[in-house]
């Protein structure tokens, strides 16, 4: 396994590998690798030859106000849990490297954006598309890995890779989970023992509304509401949303139909906890 930190020597080896036939999963992720980042590189390296991750801590994705210079970050231990996952190629770029001057053109995502965690977030998703712009052209992937966990984004990356025709292969990954269904998230550790004895009940609010849906419930006010009674009487957890909405396209439903999402948001002490659940109906 190889760091590599400029973006003409990553180009240059991928274009060597490239001519020897081998196919590119591409891993994009800001570091700070969990058994989430895990299953994506594990998924990565079944499918391809090579395996690229990058570990980039992307400014332009942050608010004012987020934790940009305050996010983990720990490249030594990323390279021993990226080598053991089989990865070939660590991108490591500095942010001088990524935008040495200040982009002249922006993105703006005004579709999938503006509902679930995008809506305390203005300015999130440009930022992630525009990263992905960049990433996507210097690694130009046969196939790139993302966690459904974060089921938004992979619906907002989905639009990106469409609208602009870029030449990959989106793979959604599904979400990681405890034992006893809590998502793994690295947001875990923040939560005290109650809460985490609680906070599986996230899990199970989404399947008994799943249960519901299977035995004929199709009005989506009555789902929302079997999801919060559930969260809200067996945890001390706030809600932030719960939203049942078409996927990926993210429309409020009145009747469920076709492929959805159900969504929450709970927020615990030190910790904001998410986690989804899509379904065809
Ligand atoms: O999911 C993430 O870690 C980031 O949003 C991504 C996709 C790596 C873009 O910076």
């Amino acid at each position: 396994m190889k760091t590599i930190s400029d973006i003409t020597t990553l180009k240059s080896v991928l274009q060597e590998d490239r001519r020897g036939g081998a196919s590119i999963g591409f891993v994009p992720t800001m570091g700070y690798l969990h058994e989430g980042h895990q299953s994506l590189m594990e998924q990565a390296r079944k499918d391809n030859e090579i395996v690229v991750l990058s570990v980039f801590v992307n400014p332009l994705q942050f608010g004012p106000n987020e934790d940009f210079e305050t996010y983990p970050r720990d490249i030594e231990r990323d390279e021993k849990v990226a080598r053991a996952a089989g990865v070939d190629y660590i991108f490591y770029p500095s942010v001088e490297e990524m935008y040495p001057k200040k982009p002249s053109i922006s993105f703006h995502v005004h579709e999938r954006a503006g509902v679930l965690c995008g809506t305390q977030r203005p300015g999130h998703f440009d930022g992630v598309a525009a990263v992905l712009t960049k990433l996507f052209n210097i690694v130009q992937p046969d196939r790139a890995y993302f966690g459904l966990k974060d089921a938004q984004q992979v619906a907002v990356i989905e639009s990106l890779v469409e609208d602009f025709n870029i030449p990959v292969e989106i793979v959604p990954v599904k979400t990681i989970r405890e034992q006893d269904g809590l998502a793994k998230s690295s947001r875990n550790v923040y939560l005290s023992e109650k809460e985490r004895d609680e906070a599986p009940a996230i899990f199970r609010s989404l399947e008994k509304a799943e249960k519901a849906i299977s035995e004929g419930e199709r009005e989506a006010a009555a789902i929302r509401d079997i999801i919060i009674s559930e969260i809200e009487s067996n945890s001390g957890g706030i809600i932030d949303y719960i939203e049942v909405l078409s996927y990926p396209d993210l429309q409020p439903l009145k009747e469920i139909k076709g492929r959805i999402i159900m969504a929450a948001a709970v927020k615990f002490s030190r910790a904001r906890l998410i986690d989804n659940k899509i379904l065809t109906v």
